[in-house]
């Protein structure tokens, strides 16, 4: 097998071993994909200052995120139906953050259960809340949430009608997943995938399970989320949930400043600078452009997290520069899941903290906690 040396070496594994339509729903964006492709290209244009002659001995990535310890300033991200890249993604995802000493974020849409992911592990994980129309059903799912001891709340703000992503269409991916003649000749061709997904026994949304009963029948994930999802979404809602989650509370999906006012105003912990990785507003400004100004109009009342086309360290190092307090990865994540399983995401926390450890030393920065006082952004180079 060839040497893994990078995310992008993952992802092409990923891309062989995952069933296609599966691979697609994770490494795709919405309607013409252009903000999903800034969010990687507006970071690579970001060009980085090296300086030389200064000791960077003794180097620290060690940080909090939330108040909570981490090893390094990148937490992951959460994403839906994870265990589709992977039989049993979201256990196997949560574990490798707990052996690297970095936050892990469960969807409400994964496959494993949040009792499930809490049974597996010992250290607190963040639950990511989608509001849908039925709020008993929410408040069940706070309640879940700390029952199993989750740190932290990760409110999604910015997926109450769903995006349309072509490829989703195009290979027929539903709600639940259905077998057809194109997929099953492409199943035939990943035995080591079905095998391991028909052991696991896993089909559905873990966390949803008795709800979604009623509301049976293929669909559309496009059509499913309008039957779910509430689009009447308001910052009341939000106090409402804040006060009866009780915890820490990040507001996620956060890309104009006048919305970081609002969420800094509901006395959230943290903001997430998001646009769902170019999965919903087609036509959004990237992430890391947006960065700046949120953190100018917040960042002293608010943690600032960041997520968007982070493949690397030096993506890290980018976000850490512009204000962010850390970075979050989805896409990367799963091309580790898809690629190897729980080996494969401790390879991806692996390059990502030796690429971030090696280009901060580059730049002349010893400490994290030193990047954005170090100026290490050239921004006569930068577009
Ligand atoms: C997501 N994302 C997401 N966000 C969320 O709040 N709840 C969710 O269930 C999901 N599901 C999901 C599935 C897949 C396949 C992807 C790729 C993304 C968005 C995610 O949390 C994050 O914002 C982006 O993935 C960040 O961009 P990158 O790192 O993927 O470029």
């Amino acid at each position: 097998m060839e040497v893994i040396t990078c995310v992008e070496d993952l992802r092409r594994l990923a891309q062989r071993r995952v069933p296609r339509a599966f691979y697609d729903y994770a490494d795709s964006g919405s309607y013409t994909e252009s903000t999903y492709r800034a969010n990687e290209q507006d970071l690579a244009a970001l060009k980085l200052r090296q300086r030389v002659a200064v000791n960077v001995d003794n180097r620290s990535t060690a940080t909090t995120l939330v108040g909570e310890v981490a090893s390094m300033p990148v937490a992951i991200a959460p994403t839906g139906l994870t265990g589709l890249q992977w039989a049993d993604g979201e256990i196997l995802g949560a574990r490798a953050a707990e052996r690297f000493g970095i936050p892990y974020t469960l969807s409400t849409m994964s496959i494993c259960s949040i009792e499930e992911v809490a049974a597996a592990t010992t250290r607190p994980f963040w639950f990511q809340l989608y509001v849908m129309r039925d709020r008993d059903f929410i408040a069940s799912l706070i309640d879940r949430a700390k029952a199993a001891r989750c740190s932290a709340l990760v409110l999604t703000l910015d997926l109450q009608i769903l995006g349309q992503r072509h490829k989703d269409l195009k290979n027929g991916m539903t709600v639940p997943p259905r077998l057809t003649l194109a997929n099953a000749l492409d199943f035939a061709s990943k035995p080591a995938w079905v095998y391991r997904m028909l052991r696991s026994g896993r089909r559905s949304f873990g966390n949803l399970e008795g709800h979604v009963k009623h509301a049976s029948g293929i669909t559309t994930l496009g059509q499913w989320t309008a039957r779910q999802f509430d689009p009447t979404l308001s910052w009341h809602d939000v106090e409402w949930i804040k006060s009866r989650w009780g915890g820490k509370l990040i507001l996620k999906g956060i890309l104009d400043a006048d919305d970081a006012r609002l969420a800094a105003a509901t006395g959230a912990d943290a903001i997430i600078v998001s646009n769902h990785g170019g999965r919903q507003l087609d036509g959004a400004v990237s992430s890391i452009a947006a960065l700046p100004a949120i953190v100018d109009a917040v960042g002293t009342q608010t943690e600032v997290l960041f997520d968007g086309g982070v493949r690397s360290g030096q993506d890290v190092l980018k976000a850490l520069a512009l204000g962010a307090r850390g970075a979050m990865i989805g896409r990367a994540f799963l091309y580790g899941l898809g690629a190897m399983g729980e080996a494969g995401v401790t390879r991806t926390l692996e390059i990502i903290h030796r690429e971030l450890d090696v280009s901060m030393a580059l730049a002349g920065v010893r400490d994290v906690a030193d990047v954005r006082a170090a100026e290490i952004i050239d921004r006569r180079h930068s577009r």
